[in-house]
């Protein structure tokens, strides 16, 4: 189940070149392409003459033409002309997809074409580069996009499955708020006045003690932001002083791919030595790393879900957010259950 009329990120902006390319998001084989002009195209991956993938044809001016018998399709999916057949008026074209280029991805309005907008793109103010660096990649995962977002909305999950880099142990004891604000889910945690685990040591500027927090926020249809950082213990970072502390905006933009697939664009926004080159470099090297540990552990259990389909999973205290986001986006796929494992329970 996926909630159909939202912009999603099909790829980084610098994967579209006029060789063309074929990506699968929410069930829906895509090609995308960029004209001669410089537009960013996505339409259905499918010629309508044989079936052919058009992802296997070239792109000629802002259409693209089959590999197989030379079908061109327009950039609006219909088709403009095909070898020796000069009444082309009534055959049948393919989908076309509104695009947005934005902060750096091609986003793609997965619904009706005729409620695609703008003004739905999710806001990202670190995307538009002033005062803020990003960097960033795109994982596979081997996993529904559900779970992925479970993962990111309970990080107590940091302490086993990060030990050695953003864990530890005091994130267990630092109980979350969890609240509510219109289709936003937010998760927020603070640990006081501990050692900071290495990630965060390795980066601010101080031997002394610290605040952490992390607030995570969902953001519909599958997208997680989470505010980050560590501050030294008593310079108010709790009340909204952060300036002893560095922060970072870990950036989650979710796009299924299939039921048990999905398409993760990760990476970290940071408004502190933003002309840091290398900084920016290693943050993403090791954020890179952090997230392969949890590409391990969501593949895994898909398949062990998989594998088990009659048993059901239990919601704790520390699921209250992912619960909240599993409702949301049952209400917005207009379900009326969450017909999903997870729907059971602790007593
Ligand atoms: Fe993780």
């Amino acid at each position: 189940m996926y909630p159909k009329d939202f912009w999603y990120v099909i790829c980084e902006s610098g994967d579209v070149s006029n060789q063309p390319f074929a990506r699968t998001i929410l069930d829906q084989a895509m090609v995308v392409y960029r004209s001669k002009a410089g537009e960013a195209i996505v339409l259905e991956d499918y010629c309508p003459h044989r079936g052919m993938p058009l992802s296997m044809g070239k792109v000629e001016g802002d259409a693209i033409r089959c590999g197989y018998h030379g079908m061109l399709i327009g950039r609006d999916g219909g088709c403009k002309s095909m070898p020796g057949q000069p009444r082309i008026s009534r055959l049948k074209g393919v989908q076309g997809y509104p695009v947005l280029e934005k902060f750096g991805y091609v986003w793609v309005w997965a619904g009706d074409p005729a409620l695609a907008d703008p003004a739905k793109l999710p806001k990202l103010p670190w995307g538009e580069g002033t005062g803020w660096v990003f960097g960033g990649g795109l994982y596979r995962i081997e996993c529904n996009y559900q779970y992925l977002i479970d993962n990111l909305m309970d990080l107590t999950h940091e302490t086993y499955v990060h030990p050695n880099s953003i864990g530890q142990a005091e994130i267990d004891d630092a109980k979350p708020e969890v609240s509510v604000k219109g289709d936003e889910v937010f998760v927020t945690r603070w640990m006081h006045d501990i050692v900071p685990p290495p990630f965060w040591a390795n980066m601010i500027d101080t031997k002394e003690r610290c605040d952490r927090w992390q607030v995570c926020q969902f953001v519909p249809p599958s997208n997680v932001f989470i505010d980050v950082g560590v501050a030294v213990t008593g310079s108010g970072a709790p009340q909204g002083n952060r300036s002893q502390g560095i922060t970072g905006m870990v950036v989650d933009l979710i796009t299924p791919e299939t039921e048990t697939t999905c398409w993760y664009f990760w990476g970290m926004a940071r408004n502190f030595n933003i002309h840091d080159t290398r900084l920016t470099e290693d943050l993403k090297r090791n954020q890179g790393a952090v997230f392969a540990e949890d590409e391990v552990v969501l593949a895994a259990q898909q398949r062990n879900i998989l594998r088990n389909p009659e048993r059901r999973l239990i919601n704790l205290d520390i699921d209250r957010g992912g619960s909240h986001v599993r409702r949301i986006i049952a209400r917005l796929c207009n379900l009326e259950e969450i017909s999903e494992p997870s729907s059971q329970r602790s007593g």
